[in-house]
Formats: structure tokens, sequence, C-alpha cells
């Protein structure tokens, strides 16, 4: 009994360590159904949102020719970068680190499904 929970111990300490696997970006992959409406990520054209290819690290609000809010570009002047950080702070709760993006979208609820999303933004930004 013992071992068995040291085990499994282990094995839930190890588990987040590890970096992104083929299975977290396949879940991304298809989480990303939610954001497709109005985002690509593979290509780098616009839709109702700013694409999304080579986000991680880009700053806010600077896809040339996308007409973002007054909110996202005060963020973008106020220093935000779509670091790790930030990306899961605005995918939790959009309208509560932008206050006032124009961005329609209730939020992902789950830590482990922003995980997957970046994971999968991540696999196909050049
Ligand atoms: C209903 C349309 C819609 C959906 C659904 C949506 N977005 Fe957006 N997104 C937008 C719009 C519009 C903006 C521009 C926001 C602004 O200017 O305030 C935006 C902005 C963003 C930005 C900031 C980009 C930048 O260049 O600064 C990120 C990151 C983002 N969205 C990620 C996502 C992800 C990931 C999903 C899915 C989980 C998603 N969005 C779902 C419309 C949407």
């Amino acid at each position: 009994m013992r071992t068995g929970h040291s085990l499994l111990i282990a094995f839930l300490v190890l588990l987040p360590a590890g970096r992104a696997a083929a299975q977290d970006i396949d879940s991304g992959k298809k989480l990303f159904a939610r954001c497709a409406a109005c985002h690509n990520a593979e290509t780098t054209a616009n839709k109702v949102g700013p694409h999304l290819n080579g986000v991680i690290g880009r700053a806010a609000a600077a896809v040339e020719g996308f007409n973002y809010s007054p909110a996202m570009k005060q963020a973008a002047a106020g220093g935000l970068v779509w670091d790790d950080a930030a990306l899961h702070e605005y995918l939790a709760n959009p309208k509560a680190k932008v206050p006032g993006t124009k961005m329609v979208f209730p939020g992902l609820k789950k830590e482990k499904e922003i995980d997957d999303l970046l994971a999968y933004l991540a696999s196909v930004s050049g």
C-alpha cells in the first residue's frame, strides 16, 4: 500500500514537469475549434480576430492592419506581452485581463485546457 502511494505521488509530481506531449498538442488542436470562428493559427490571415500565428511572446495588438479595440491598444501601450502567464490570464477571463476587449469569449475554465491550447499554438507557429 505504501509503495503504491509513493509511486502514484512520484508520477503526479513528474507529470507536469514534462514538455508538451503529442497528446497535449492534439487536445489543444481540438480545443482550438472554440477559437477558429474568429482566429487563424496556422496562417497569418485575420478573421474577426487577429491571426494567432506566433502569438506566444508577441506584444499585444501587434498584428498590422488589424483593427484592435481601444482597450487592447491601451494594454499594449502599457507593455502587455503575450507570454505564457498573460495568455493564461486572458484566456481564463478575457474581460478581466483586458477590460473593454472586443473579444467575445467567456474564457476557458480549466488550466489544463489552456496549457494544451498553448502547446498547440506553439506547435503551429513558425
Ligand atoms: C467571437 C470571436 C472570438 C473568439 C471565439 C475568440 N477570439 Fe480571441 N480575439 C477576438 C477579437 C475580436 C480580438 C481582438 C480583441 C481586441 O482588440 O480587444 C481577439 C484577441 C485575441 C488575442 C490577442 C491577440 C493580439 O494580437 O493581441 C488572443 C491571444 C486571442 N484572441 C486568443 C484567443 C483564443 C486562444 C481563443 C479560443 C480559446 C479565442 N481568442 C477566441 C475574437 C475572438
